[in-house]
């Protein structure tokens, strides 16, 4: 098995311009790698996190019409998702995978996508209190300042808004850790850190955690609702 393992990172690495996990994600490896993966996203990475993006985007449709960021939104797989009555503002910091994006709302003809913008997580053109819950799905793992990300979905979400996040995080025991830890060469491939601990986006005293439960095939993913305060 762990050859498995070895031989699919190797080939993983050569396609993703030989990023190694030690590589410090920073903007430009962002943009370099998310250039390559555009075209094939979907197919590699559409079913597996399927199951985190519908338990997310389940939450934000139970909530009352409103205008909803979603950051990181990648191809934009998730977008017809949601719920009609939501307005959603997607942004991103990779040209290349919001252009797909653009052509997925064109093809499927959403009607409440408002834009699709290029930015930067950690510091959004966006104003405060901008929106009624703010979402981030595979996201937090890969941005290179998680906390500076989470100060931006604190300020631009509305007081008693939402902040829904998805994203595999560490474990410290068990067959998930041993699991992790395989696929720590592959995920660095994404620019994806395996080691990401949850704590380091817990304990923000403007958020009140409201749900935190595993979600997806065997709960290798956590899905994460804060209540903005
Ligand atoms: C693993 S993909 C997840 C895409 C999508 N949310 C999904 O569910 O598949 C991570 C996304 O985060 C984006 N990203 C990484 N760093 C970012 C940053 N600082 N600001 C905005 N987007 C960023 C990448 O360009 C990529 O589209």
């Amino acid at each position: 098995m762990p050859d498995f393992f070895e031989d699919v990172a190797r080939k993983w690495k050569s396609f993703s311009g030989g990023r190694h996990p030690s590589t410090r994600i920073d903007e430009e490896a962002v943009l370099t790698t998310y250039a390559r993966w555009a075209p094939v996203y979907d197919v590699v990475f559409g079913a597996a996190f399927r199951a985190g993006r519908r338990a997310a985007v389940g939450f934000v449709n139970e909530l009352p019409p409103g205008r909803i960021l979603e950051c990181g939104v990648g191809t934009g797989i998730s977008l017809p998702y949601y719920a009609n009555d939501h307005r959603i503002h997607g942004i991103d910091l990779s040209p290349e995978m919001l252009e797909i994006a653009r052509q997925r709302v064109a093809d499927q003809g959403l009607p409440n996508v408002d834009a699709l913008v290029e930015a930067d997580a950690s510091d959004l053109p966006d104003g405060d209190a901008t929106f009624d819950a703010s979402v981030a799905m595979f996201v937090m793992t890969v941005v290179p300042d998680p906390q500076a990300v989470m100060s931006e979905l604190i300020r631009v979400t509305k007081p008693g808004g939402a902040v829904v996040l998805v994203s595999h995080f560490a474990d410290q025991k068990g067959w998930r850790k041993w699991f992790g830890e395989k696929l720590s060469p592959l995920s660095a491939s994404l620019g994806w850190h395996m080691d990401f601990s949850v704590e380091r986006i817990l304990g923000r005293s403007e958020l009140r955690l409201v749900q935190r439960r595993r979600v997806g095939p065997f709960g290798f993913f956590t899905l994460i609702v804060f209540e903005r305060l």
